[in-house]
């Protein structure tokens, strides 16, 4: 048995550029591990018993249990890359917010990946696990690298960016998910009404910014709270209203930055320290404009083996 810990993570920058042929955006998206993260636990099983899952949690009913779970999926490509019969049982313990905009199910998927490699004894050097999870989405292999990382093309060409110290956060859950498809849907339309055009021909690639990275390299948590961005921010709100109450209400308890996290609906706010992040959730928790509000911290590392042992392992 395995277990495997992965983090969660929020867009501290995301630079949304056209609409491509094949149905992606060309991104620069700064994505940033947090210590809020989910574990994966796989479980030896009988030849020919296939890939089995079960979830627990507070919103375990919301996880598909079925073929499109990224972390079944996962096991069954690791598993057909070598050859090897994918028999395992994977549990979930669900910490991150299902279709809350912070990769979830991609940090699902992550983890099995390590969790198989490890309970299978596979070895598979990093550079081919980052392939088989750019495979599975285009979140899925920052979820593998943790810390903090740029995001070219569809967000899976990743970079390590340096960053100092730590940084306090805010996660604030909605009542219900947002469909990813649909929120860059929802940005291509704005776009198109704005009369600025949705496609690659018309939208310039975006490029990291330059203030932000070395607020990130500074560990400045006031200078990195004035470079954030999601370009993905309008079409969430424009979709969703009422986090707009959400985002005023944590930057009224004293954040220092409120913005949507990835495709939403889950609310980020950056905090001066943990106890800011502490006085920050509270007051969001009582404002009433959000389901829960979590203070956590990062950059943590990706998805690591925490518990188990490979068989045959001293
Ligand atoms: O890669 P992933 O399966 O997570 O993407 C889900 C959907 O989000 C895509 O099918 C696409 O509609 C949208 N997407 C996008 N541009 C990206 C990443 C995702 O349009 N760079």
């Amino acid at each position: 048995m395995i277990t495997v810990r992965v983090p969660a993570k929020v867009n501290v920058q995301l630079g949304v550029g056209g609409l491509r042929a094949d149905g992606f955006h060309d991104l620069a998206n700064v994505f940033f591990a947090v210590a809020l993260g989910d574990r994966v636990t796989a479980t030896a099983a009988a030849p020919g018993a296939g890939v089995t899952l079960t979830c627990a949690g507070p919103d375990a009913d919301q996880v598909p249990l079925d073929e499109s779970n990224l972390a079944a999926r996962a096991a069954r490509l690791l598993a057909a890359h070598h050859g090897v019969a994918a028999d395992v049982h994977l549990h979930i313990d669900k910490s991150i917010p299902v279709a809350g905009g912070m990769a979830g199910g991609s940090a699902d998927g992550a983890a099995a990946l390590v969790a198989c490699d490890a309970l299978w004894d596979l070895a598979t050097p990093q550079a081919v696990l980052l392939d088989l999870a750019a495979e599975l989405g285009s979140d899925v292999p920052f979820a593998l690298l943790g810390g903090v990382a740029l995001g070219r093309g569809r967000g899976e060409l990743l970079e390590e960016l340096p960053v100092a110290g730590s940084f306090h956060w805010v996660f604030a859950v909605a009542e219900g998910g947002l469909s990813t498809p649909a929120v860059f849907r929802e940005c291509d339309r704005l776009r198109e009404e704005a009369g600025t055009g949705s496609g690659v021909d018309r939208v310039p690639t975006p490029d990291p910014s330059a203030a932000l990275l070395a607020a990130l390299a500074g560990g400045d948590p006031v200078a990195l709270a004035a470079a954030v961005g999601n370009d993905l921010q309008a079409a969430a709100l424009s979709l969703r209203p009422a986090l707009a109450d959400c985002l005023d209400a944590g930057l009224a308890a004293g954040a220092l930055a409120a913005l949507v996290s990835g495709s939403g609906p889950t609310c980020a706010f950056l905090a001066k320290d943990a106890a800011g992040a502490e006085a920050v959730a509270a007051a969001l928790t009582a404002s009433g404009t959000c389901r829960a509000a979590h203070a956590t911290h990062g950059p943590v590392p990706g998805a690591r083996v925490i518990a188990g042992a490979a068989p045959g392992a001293d």
